[in-house]
């Protein structure tokens, strides 16, 4: 039985004041270990106040991005190793907005996925395709690409990092993936993982599903086989849709 859970990407949003907001409101209405994982990614400068805010509760702490190297002449970058050391255990990395934006690669992806795991940090490594890639039957393909290149020669348990699918056209639009678009790149996602890291491996890692989850949808995604929880953006932003979305899942 894999564990869901409940992942907020907080993306370029909330000072230091209104991330303690949000844990106040947040841990009140948390109903204790026994629920879904609960994961909680802020911005890179609200870390250690986050982790510091979340002590004593069930809920983890992410960050959003980390660079591949742990030290050295990489001016705006921030290490897996400094991301420990701000108290958080997880680190979201290839989020299709850091592609697009950031141009990040497959290879890029994967040196900085080594070096999380390295360092003891849970990545959630994102992938998905675009509306055109989708519209062009690449569907496949494309997960195929960023699953071979992205992992290729990684060594971790299921339990070490987790998988987010997030087609990039249901991301910040509203227009979410049905249950069953869902549950079919899920399960393409699990098979092409079991033939690259086994059974154990691939009955066990959780996928995460990601693009306009919001609490009234999450139950239907939530029901399907091979989703094992979200990722969600904009409604993890507000304690009490988070808790919604943690309380359908
Ligand atoms: P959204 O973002 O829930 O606002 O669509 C999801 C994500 O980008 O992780």
């Amino acid at each position: 039985m894999r564990r869901k859970v409940a992942a907020g990407n907080w993306k370029l949003h909330k000072t230091i004041a209104e991330t303690k907001d949000f844990f106040d409101i947040l841990k009140p209405l948390l109903r204790g270990e026994s629920g879904p994982e609960i994961i909680v990614a802020p911005v890179s400068l609200a870390l250690w106040t986050a982790s510091q805010c979340a002590a004593g509760s069930s809920i983890r702490i992410a960050a959003q991005n980390c660079f591949y190297e742990n030290r050295g002449a990489f001016t705006g970058e921030i290490s897996p190793g400094q991301i420990r050391d701000a108290g958080a255990t997880h680190v979201i990395i290839g989020h299709s907005e850091r592609r697009a934006i950031f141009l990040e690669t497959d290879d890029t992806i994967r040196k900085k996925t080594k070096l999380a795991l390295a360092e003891k940090l849970v990545p959630i490594v994102c992938i998905g395709e675009t509306l055109q890639e989708r519209e062009a039957g690449l569907l496949r393909k494309i997960l195929e690409r960023q699953l071979t290149y992205g992992l290729e020669g990684i060594n971790a348990g299921a339990a070490d990092m987790m998988l987010a699918y997030e087609p990039v056209w249901a991301i910040g639009t509203g227009k979410t993936a049905t249950p069953q678009d869902a549950q079919e790149a899920h399960d393409f996602i699990r098979g092409t993982i079991r033939r690259m890291l086994g059974n154990e491996f691939a009955d066990s890692v959780r996928i995460l599903y990601g693009g306009s989850v919001k609490p009234d949808n999450t139950a239907s995604l939530s029901a399907m086989q091979d989703v094992d929880g979200v990722l969600v953006g904009g409604a993890s932003l507000d304690a009490n849709s988070f808790i919604e979305i943690i309380n359908n899942l």
